[in-house]
């Protein structure tokens, strides 16, 4: 496995590396769901195929008050989790050389980025598709894998990739669950014990609500859920359109129920999906 980090080493790599190429772009603090997306990548590149993981703590889609400096980054540990899964180069830029000294030059999706955690987050995604944007003409992969536990990102990422990278393939690929059924993500080790089994009820919640007949049943259903069993009011609790984002009054399209709730310090997001009927209301 090779462990490129600078421009010039991945170029090197780049020219060389057979088709097809795919990507998993990554901040690190690797854990089972990132190692599920490396593991379709392997898949969707074949034996013969180039993987290629980056590893960059993005600072442009941190606001200043976010976790930007405490972002835990275990470097060794992620190499190994690389290594155990078959990846055949990590890409780990320095932020000078991803972000020049000076830059003034950003990429921003301005429809589907307005709603959901894009409005409790200014700027957020416009620092992700900013990166995202730059991993791309780096590496100019075949595909790109993207989790569809951050599932504005990926929905969001699927249209900047329509609207700049027209041939370059998106794989949505579905969220990885401890066994309670909690996301798995880098932030669930900053919950205390305590903070850990409300955590679990959050996503029980949207489990149980997405049965309700309606979107307004459903959002009423999780945000009681949610209140009563986490003692925090949820952030946002919506039922959307899967692809635009747009919100819905009923569930005849492909919908998702998404909400994100802060617990102590930690701030959770997770979704599920909807399935379709009509609905009596
Ligand atoms: P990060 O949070 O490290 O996540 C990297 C990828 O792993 C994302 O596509 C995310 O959706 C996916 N992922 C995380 N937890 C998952 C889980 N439990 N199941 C399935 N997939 C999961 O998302 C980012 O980094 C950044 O915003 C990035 C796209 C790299 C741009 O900086």
């Amino acid at each position: 496995m090779r462990i490129l980090g600078t421009l010039a080493e991945l170029a090197a790599f780049r020219a060389l590396a057979p088709s097809p190429i795919v990507l998993v772009p990554t901040m690190g603090a690797l854990h089972e769901g990132h190692a599920a997306l490396i593991a379709a990548a392997r898949h969707q590149a074949g034996q013969n195929g180039t993987v290629l993981v980056s590893i960059f703590v993005n600072p442009t889609q941190f606001a200043p008050q976010e976790d930007l400096a405490d972002y835990p980054r275990p470097f060794e540990a992620d190499l190994s989790l690389c290594a155990a899964h078959q990846v055949d180069a990590v890409f780990t830029p320095s932020v000078p050389e991803m972000y020049p000294p000076g830059n003034s030059t950003f990429v921003e999706e301005t429809r589907l980025s307005r709603g959901l955690c894009g409005a409790r987050r200014p700027g957020h995604f416009r620092g992700v598709c900013t990166v995202v944007a730059k991993l791309f003409l780096l590496t100019r992969p075949d595909a790109a894998i993207f989790g569809e536990k951050d599932f504005q990102q990926l929905a969001i990422i699927r249209r900047m990739t329509r609207d700049l990278f027209p041939g370059l393939e998106i794989i949505g690929h579905p969220t990885v669950r401890e066994a309670d059924g909690l996301a798995i993500s880098s932030r669930n080790r900053y919950l205390a014990p305590e903070e850990r089994r409300r955590a679990t009820i959050f996503s029980a919640a949207l489990r149980a609500a997405a049965e309700e007949a309606s979107p307004h049943q459903v959002v009423a259903k999780a945000t009681a859920l949610i209140t009563q069993g986490t003692g925090s009011a949820p952030e946002y609790v919506e039922v959307v359109d899967a692809e635009t984002l747009e919100s819905l009054e009923t569930l005849d399209s492909a919908a998702v129920l998404a909400a994100a709730v802060k617990i102590g310090e930690t701030r959770l997001i997770d979704n599920v999906r909807l399935a379709a009927r009509h609905a009596k209301i």
